[in-house]
Parts: structure tokens; sequence; C-alpha cells
């Protein structure tokens, strides 16, 4: 058997910032064995110890010593290290297809512990003595996507596959992905194509990301390819250097805000803002940036601009976000929209009047708020036939979304 589900418990290790190797920051233990259980998380004495040692978040779980339970579930810092629908996905996959076939009833610790190393500076394991590193077999992208079909197929897998599973068990989001690098070590990011894609969303991100670079939002570098005629998009890792031997801690905003899966809805960009200039060394600055992810997603269309989809660096001083990432042309048919998370007094509105309603939050005179909001609609336009192009959005496809989507004038309204 590849794993054997029911852990209840786990060590917390961390790479601190600028160490070469984690180091056991803690534990989590699951209290009772309902579905949302509070969990218990304490630091270990010898962490507190250490001068280097930071606490996990800037606005909770505090550098002392005694329990600290969670409110429901797993705490967000901790669920932020641990897959989400598609990895969870693959792993329940990987123990339906095991030759002795295991219980696929996880614990949330379980998809902690199952996985390949994941994103971020966090790893688990049950012991706390040594740090047993999961070096990935090196496999072909081809691979790779060849076993995210499997899985999405529900097909068993050629055992010459079977390594190339582990890439994509312990990284967040919804769509197939995997973690793997480039032949220069470089760490990135594959998303693939779904078979329940019903428009070439790949590409639509591809375009997406394109469109935010040129806007001048932070980026990192991406890559769009086809692969014996799939589309595949090769992201840039930010949180992990080419050697493999930093990491840097980030968290999402679902956790910055407190809230969980289930409170998602309450998320909002204002009290992003707040957060940011609460805990970030140049709150100006990034209160400007996130409000122009912000008016890009209204202007791009992307409405699956969810708390999960935007995340902070945190390295015990301050905070800062992390380059934007997820950022997707979604086709619509209606002109109106909602974003995922409240935008302006209209909450979740999709309009600039709405996005401008509250520009004081992120440092933003009405005036600076509009001509940043003309700014970044000059570059959209400038940059839209182009980025299609490179993109190879079909002509129906763009003028589709140009007509529509892209600028709709629906944002326009009052
Ligand atoms: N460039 C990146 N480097 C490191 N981690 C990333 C990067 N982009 C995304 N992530 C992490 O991976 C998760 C899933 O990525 P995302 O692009 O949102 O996938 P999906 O389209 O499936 O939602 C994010 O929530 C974030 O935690
Ligand atoms: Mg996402």
């Amino acid at each position: 058997m590849i794993f054997k589900p029911g852990h209840e418990e786990t060590y917390v290790w961390i790479w601190l910032p600028g160490a070469a190797s984690p180091v056991v920051c803690g534990r989590v233990v699951r209290q009772d064995k309902t579905t949302n259980s509070v969990h218990r998380f304490v630091y270990g004495r010898s962490y507190r110890e250490q001068a280097e040692a930071i606490p996990l978040l800037p606005h909770d779980l505090p550098l002392r010593a005694g329990e600290q339970p969670s409110r429901r579930g797993l705490h967000g810092v901790l669920r932020d290290a641990a897959p989400d629908a598609w990895g969870r996905r693959v792993l329940i996959y990987r123990l339906q297809m095991a030759v002795e076939r295991g219980d696929t009833e996880l614990t949330e610790i379980d998809y902690l512990l199952a996985g390949g190393p994941g994103t971020g500076a966090l790893h688990f394991q049950t012991t706390g003595d040594t740090y047993q590193s999961k070096p990935y077999q090196s496999v072909s992208l081809d691979q790779l996507m060849s076993a995210a079909e499997a899985v999405e197929q529900g097909v068993p897998l050629p055992p010459e596959l079977e390594a190339a599973l582990l890439h994509g068990t312990s990284i967040g989001g919804a769509r197939p992905k995997a973690l793997m690098e480039d032949e220069g070590g470089q760490p990135l990011i594959a998303k693939f194509s779904s078979t329940s894609d019903i428009h070439p969303v790949v590409r639509l991100e591809a375009l997406g990301l394109k469109l935010a670079q040129a806007a001048g939002i932070e980026m990192v570098d991406s890559k769009l390819l086809s692969v014996t005629n799939r589309d595949v998009l090769l992201i840039n890792r930010f949180d992990c250097d080419s050697d493999h031997t930093q990491r840097r801690h980030f968290f999402r905003s679902l956790t910055a805000l407190d809230l969980d899966e289930m409170e998602a809805r309450y998320a909002s960009y204002q009290d992003l803002a707040d957060y940011l200039r609460r805990f970030a060394d140049t709150p100006v600055e990034q209160c400007h940036e996130l409000f122009r992810r912000m008016l890009f997603n209204i202007m791009i269309g992307n409405t699956d601009d969810h708390a999960r989809n935007h995340a902070m660096f945190w390295d015990g001083h301050f905070v800062r976000l992390t380059p934007a990432y997820d950022l997707c042309v979604i086709p619509r048919i209606a002109l109106e929209a909602s974003q995922a998370m409240d935008v302006g007094t209209q909450g979740k509105r999709a309009t600039l009047t709405n996005a401008f309603s509250e520009c004081g939050r992120f440092g933003l005179s009405d005036n600076e708020a509009r001509e940043v909001a003309e700014r970044m609609e000059d570059s959209i336009r400038q940059h839209w036939h182009i980025s299609c192009d490179e993109m190879k959005i079909s002509e129906q496809l763009a003028d589709q979304l140009w007509e529509r989507t892209v600028l709709s004038p629906a944002i326009k309204y009052n």
C-alpha cells in the first residue's frame, strides 16, 4: 500500500527565511473525528528559543508556549500548504489504484502528509527528528500530462507513469497541474487543459498573465507550450529558488482575512488593503498594487478572483503580495458580472464605479484611481490583438471576448 490514511497529527517543519534546510517548528493535532474538527497547534520549545524563529502568521499563532486551537478545521496557514480539489483528486486516485487498495477517507492531516514536496516553506512529516526530503523522480511533460488525463478519466495508470502522479498531489487549486522543473533546474508549475473544458482555458490564462504583465502587475515569467497538440502553461514558481535550497513562506488571503472555505464570500479587497496597511513594509505601494489587480480582474473579466487566488509572503517582519497568479479571461454571455470578492460599496458588482467607491482604503484619491484605470484600460487595448495572436486565441473567440468580456461596456455602468 502506498499510504495508510487516518493520521491525526503531524510535525510541522519550516524553512526559515534564508535557511538551506527546514527545522521543526511545532506539531498539529486533530481534536476529534468530526468533519470540521478543531485542530490544536503548538510551537516546539526548541523552535521558540531560536533567535531566527518566526510566527507562522503576522496576525495569529503568536510565538508562545501552549496549544493554539483553530476555530474550525485545520489552521488556515497549514491548510494553505495542503492540496485543494486537484491534488486531493490525485491522492484519492492513487489510493484507489494501489494494488493493495487503501481507505480513501483521508483526514486533513493525511492530505498534508501524503503528497510530494509542495509549495511554500512548510513541510510535514510524522517524525520531528530528521528532515526526510521527498525528491521527485524526473518525468517528462508528456508523462505528467498523460498521468493527469488518467486521473481525470479514472482509468488505470500504466506503471511507468506512477512517478508522474506524485508531482500533482501537493499543490493547491482545482485545475489539473503538476510541479516540475525545466532543464536549467527552474522550479515550475505546469497547468494542463482539462477534459471538461469548453473553452481553451490554458490559453485564456496565458492571455490573462500576458495582459497583466503588460499592465505593470507584478508577475513571474510564464510560457505557453503545445505538447502533442495539448496546451500547457509553464509558470515559474515564486516560492523557491532554482537550487531548491531556500523556500519562501507565503499564505493565502483567505487566511489573512481569517476566513475559511465556507466563508470565502465575505472576503473583500478593501479588507485586504487594510491588512497590507497593517503588515506590509511598503503599505502604500502594496495597496496600489492590490488596487491594480482588482481593476485588472474587473477589466479582463476574471471573476474567479477569490481570496485563495491572492497570496502574501511573510518573512517574520513584513508581508508582501506574491506575484499575481491565476488570472484568466473567462468568457461570458451576459455583459454584467460579479467578482468573487467585494470591490466596493456595491459589493461584488464588477463595475469601475464600484471599484472607485472605496479607493481611499487603497490610499488613492478619486482622481488617482481614475488615472490608474485609464492607464490600465489603454494597456489592455494596446496589447489585446498581439497577445491574442501570441496565445493562439482564434479570431472568433477574440472577437467574442472583446464584445462581452474584456472591457465589457457593463464595467462602465454606475
Ligand atoms: N507561481 C507560483 N509559485 C508558487 N505557488 C503558486 C504559484 N502560482 C500559484 N501558486 C499556488 O498554487 C495554488 C494553485 O494555483 P492556481 O494557479 O490558483 O491554480 P488553479 O487554477 O487550479 O486554481 C495557488 O493557490 C497558490 O497557493
Ligand atoms: Mg486558483
